[in-house]
């Protein structure tokens, strides 16, 4: 039995956790400390060999990919924190920048003191005004006891800190799009390669992590690469945020080693509410395809998801019980991919507008059989076809849900309408 492992959420539930004095208090700032004495290729390689992966959804090696960084080459290097969670379902970075800025923020410094970044950015989305102040008000608290700023804590390394605010496009999560909007421009992806780590930011290269990515690197300074790596699987290593939400007694944040099921999930969480049963799920936000009771013991790594059909993802598990009509909600995932498309593509521009106008279509009840073919022909169009992932990640919760439920798409043509009632599954607004 899997149990929860309380690192980065463990001070969520104290009043001022928020703060640099209760951080401190708790022990925060110390792994700065023994950071900045190691020379940057040791916090690399510890890094490396902790088996990190990007908790941002894709999964990449995090040492690997700071170990991409040029050195030597006269360059100015940059880290950039990809706070712009927006995947539907995922809700990990924005409780912890509320309830923890300052772990981020150590996270950042040592990172930067690594590749040797002087200058480092948190991208955050323009929305969540709340968590802006309270990342201007913790970055402000680290400058002034010099954790930021020039010579800090006196090792001589320089890093000034910006907290850059989005305006609140999806597509400003993909990488490349984040650095043209940091840069002024419209977002939208760039070609890759070259990769950021390589030419990012303003040309220079640049390291773009997700928060949790970030915020985990002082654990792993503080308490050493085999603690870290000895936890989840032997490819999947170390903790993370599983969020749940839906149709479970008690959403929210559970912290657990890589590989833990939901079946477990749900036993922390007081499992699906009361009188009713789990219909299905998404284990990483609705960009993965999604999963049913069957899948209730596939253990929540990269490998074993990826087995069992779908993606670990952002490991945002969205439960759904009974009373949900999955049409209706591939409808309310489509028309999300439809408006945060950025348009440079045909393949996603027009076909999430198509999903969007024929899954409209499908739950009233106006279609026929062969209309799935269509959905699916277009689904083989978008896949690997398009520029960015938004555009495949679009077409996941539509195949999956093709291939679990066809009945109950064809359900809907048979009663001339969708078969549930929308107040039923108290989901919709
Ligand atoms: P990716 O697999 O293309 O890249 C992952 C990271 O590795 C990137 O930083 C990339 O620059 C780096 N990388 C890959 N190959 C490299 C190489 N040869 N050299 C140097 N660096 C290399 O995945 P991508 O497109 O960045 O992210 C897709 C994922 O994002 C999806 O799996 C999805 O789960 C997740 N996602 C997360 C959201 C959120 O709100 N957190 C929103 C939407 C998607
Ligand atoms: Fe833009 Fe969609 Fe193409 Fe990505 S896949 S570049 S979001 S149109």
């Amino acid at each position: 039995m899997t149990t929860l492992t309380p690192i980065l959420t463990r001070t969520w539930d104290q009043a001022d956790s928020f703060t640099r004095a209760a951080y401190e208090r708790e022990g925060g700032y110390r792994a700065l400390r023994r950071a900045l004495g190691m020379p940057p290729d040791d916090i690399i390689q510890a890094v490396k060999d902790s088996g990190l992966r990007g908790r941002g959804g894709a999964g990449f090696p995090t040492g690997m990919k700071w170990g991409f960084i040029p050195q030597g080459d006269g360059k100015p290097h940059y880290l950039v924190v990809n706070a712009d969670e927006s995947e539907p379902g995922t809700c990990k970075d924005i409780p912890l920048m509320m309830a923890n800025p300052h772990v981020l923020i150590e996270g950042i410094v040592i990172s930067s003191f690594a590749i040797r970044a002087n200058h480092a950015f948190i991208y955050v989305r323009g929305e969540v005004l709340h968590v802006i102040r309270r990342l201007q008000q913790a970055v402000a608290e680290a400058y002034e006891a010099g954790y930021l700023g020039r010579d800090i804590l006196g090792s001589g390394f320089d890093l000034e800190l910006v907290v850059h605010t989005g305006a609140g496009a999806y597509i400003c999560g993909e990488e490349t799009a984040l650095l043209d909007s940091l840069e002024g421009y419209r977002g939208q992806p760039r070609l890759k390669p070259p990769f950021p780590a390589v030419a990012g930011l303003y040309g220079g290269p640049t390291v773009i992590n997700n928060v949790e990515s970030i915020a985990s690197v002082p654990s792993i300074i503080d308490n050493g690469a085999d603690w870290f790596a000895a936890m989840g699987t032997e490819k999947s290593q170390g903790y993370g945020i599983f969020s749940l939400s839906g149709h479970v007694t008690r959403p929210g944040q559970y912290e657990a080693p890589l590989g833990i099921t939901l079946r477990e999930l749900l036993d922390m969480a007081g499992g699906i509410r009361a009188g009713h049963r789990l219909k299905f799920w998404t284990p990483g936000g609705s960009s993965t395809p999604i999963f049913t009771d069957e899948h209730l013991d596939v253990p929540l790594d990269f490998e074993s998801v990826g087995a069992a059909g779908s993606m670990l993802g952002t490991r945002a598990l969205q439960i759904f019980d009974e009373t949900t009509c999955v049409v209706r909600a591939v409808l309310r995932w489509s028309e999300f991919y439809a408006h945060e498309s950025c348009g440079k593509c045909t393949p996603c521009r027009e076909g999430t507008y198509w999903y969007k106008q024929m899954l409209k279509r499908l739950e009233a009840g106006r279609g026929e059989e062969k209309d799935l073919e269509t959905l699916l022909d277009l689904s083989d169009n978008i896949l690997g076809r398009s520029f960015c992932a938004l555009g495949d990640g679009a077409t996941s919760p539509v195949v999956s849900s093709i291939k679990l439920f066809r009945d109950e798409y064809l359900r809907h043509f048979e009663q001339g309408g969708c078969p549930f009632d929308p107040a039923a599954s108290t989901l919709w607004g």
